[in-house]
């Protein structure tokens, strides 16, 4: 065969995003995605095209991504330690900043040991891998991440799922299956679409009628809930415990990189069982240092997460007054429902025209008839910030005819 005989045959796969996406974009005003943006470090504020516009759809929950501290350890780390880590962990890649990254992870996460992935992506990957493989049985939420999805495909284990935070369904689907080999249930505790909370509780006590063990992913919540925004076990009081909190350094930490914490013997396992953890490069020291610096911080100033809590819940209540649906958001992910894929383009066009950045999430990410602009409310944003955003919504949906 030649090679173009090869291309041919990459053809269909390469047309669908072409046509898809040329339709979606037909009016340059539309484009949404791949937009590059200019953040103002000590403002919520971002520059497209000469344009300064207020952004609503980061999730740098704790508003320290511009944070003169966390600047200048990476600058730090970067003078010490240079850009780059020479290797993968087992082999040249690991510096005494991974290790006290790994141990400060830990005393947040309230577990023996963590261990810190290049990635979240790699993190979910990594522990899925690790744990289980042919025989063993992993059971989903219908909306977990992507990278717990893939994951799972990865490991070779039997993947089953269930209906989004319906318990009863997971009860179900656990004893209709083979109590054999390792079990694993696994949940987001924030949902990154819909703001909604995975039910910590019950899900804990169906887990230990049929024998699994429960994982969480805490990318959007550690920072966001819980009193001290140590994610969802403070959220529920501590009422239960889950087995495996995997998390990422790169939303409410402004770095780069993914976290999985446990008992030691479980990080023990990983580290040696894992293979995005032995076949890809260890974090760099800039990153590895400012997510260090962000959990301290996060930990000495409790107000950030306060303001993320309560000025969520006001934004919801500003929409909600005037008739908007933000569906089942209880954090700082505020779905603002539009409806249909176009509804969501024109109303963040307008929005746009209202000085306001609130990026469509369209079909097939989210359900039909809801698509949404995804907000998320950040510590950088100020209590006027989160009126005027309020407020071009509100305006925008009245002229798109969303409400
Ligand atoms: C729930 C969830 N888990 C994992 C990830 C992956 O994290 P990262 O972007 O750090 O690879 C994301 C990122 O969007 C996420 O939303």
């Amino acid at each position: 065969m030649n090679t173009s005989a090869a291309w041919a045959r990459l053809e269909p796969k390469l047309a669908y995003f072409r046509n898809r996406v040329a339709q979606l974009e037909y009016e340059p005003a539309r484009k949404n995605s791949f937009v590059a943006y200019t953040a103002e470090r000590d403002s919520a504020y971002a520059d497209q095209d000469g344009q300064r516009l207020l952004m609503m759809s980061g999730y740098s929950y704790l508003g320290l991504a511009g944070d003169e501290r966390v600047v200048s350890a990476a600058k730090a780390a970067v003078d010490r330690y240079g850009t780059g880590n020479h290797g993968v962990r087992a082999l040249a890649g690991s510096t005494p900043l991974h290790e006290e990254l790994e141990a400060e992870v830990a005393k947040f996460a309230g577990r023996e040991q963590a261990i810190v992935f290049g990635s979240g992506y790699a993190a979910n990957t990594g522990v899925i891998g690790g744990l289980v493989g042919p025989g063993d049985t992993v059971f989903i939420d219908k909306y977990d991440h992507a990278s717990i999805v893939d994951g799972c495909k990865l490991s070779g284990a039997s993947v089953v799922r269930f209906r989004h935070n319906d318990v009863a369904h997971l009860e179900r689907r656990l004893a209709s299956t083979p109590d054999t080999g390792v079990r694993l249930v696994i949940v987001d505790s924030v949902y990154s679409m819909d703001g909604d909370i995975a039910p910590l509780v019950e899900l804990r006590k169906v887990c230990d009628a049929h024998n699994a063990l429960l994982m969480v992913d805490e990318a959007h919540a550690l920072g966001v809930i819980g009193a001290t925004g140590r994610g969802i076990e403070e959220h529920f009081d501590y009422e239960v415990k889950v087995d495996v909190k995997v998390g990422t350094l790169s939303k409410g930490i402004p770095s780069m990189g993914g976290w999985v914490a446990g008992p030691a013997e479980l990080i023990h396992h990983l580290k040696y069982a894992s293979r995005p953890f032995l076949f890809s490069a260890a974090l760099g020291p800039a990153q590895a240092a400012a997510a260090l610096e962000s959990l301290r911080i996060l930990q000495r100033e409790p107000w950030r997460v306060e303001f993320i809590q309560r000025e969520s819940e006001r934004f919801r209540g500003l929409l909600h007054a005037a008739g908007i649906s933000t569906v089942d958001s209880e954090t700082a992910v505020v779905p603002v429902i539009a409806g249909s894929d176009d509804a969501a383009y024109d109303f963040a066009t307008l929005s746009r025209k209202h000085g306001v950045i609130g990026l469509p999430v369209v079909t097939p990410a989210v359900p039909n008839d809801l698509a949404r602009l995804r907000i998320a409310i950040t510590a950088r944003h100020t209590e006027a910030d989160i009126d005027f955003a309020a407020d071009a919504f509100i305006k925008a949906a009245r002229e798109t005819g969303i409400i």
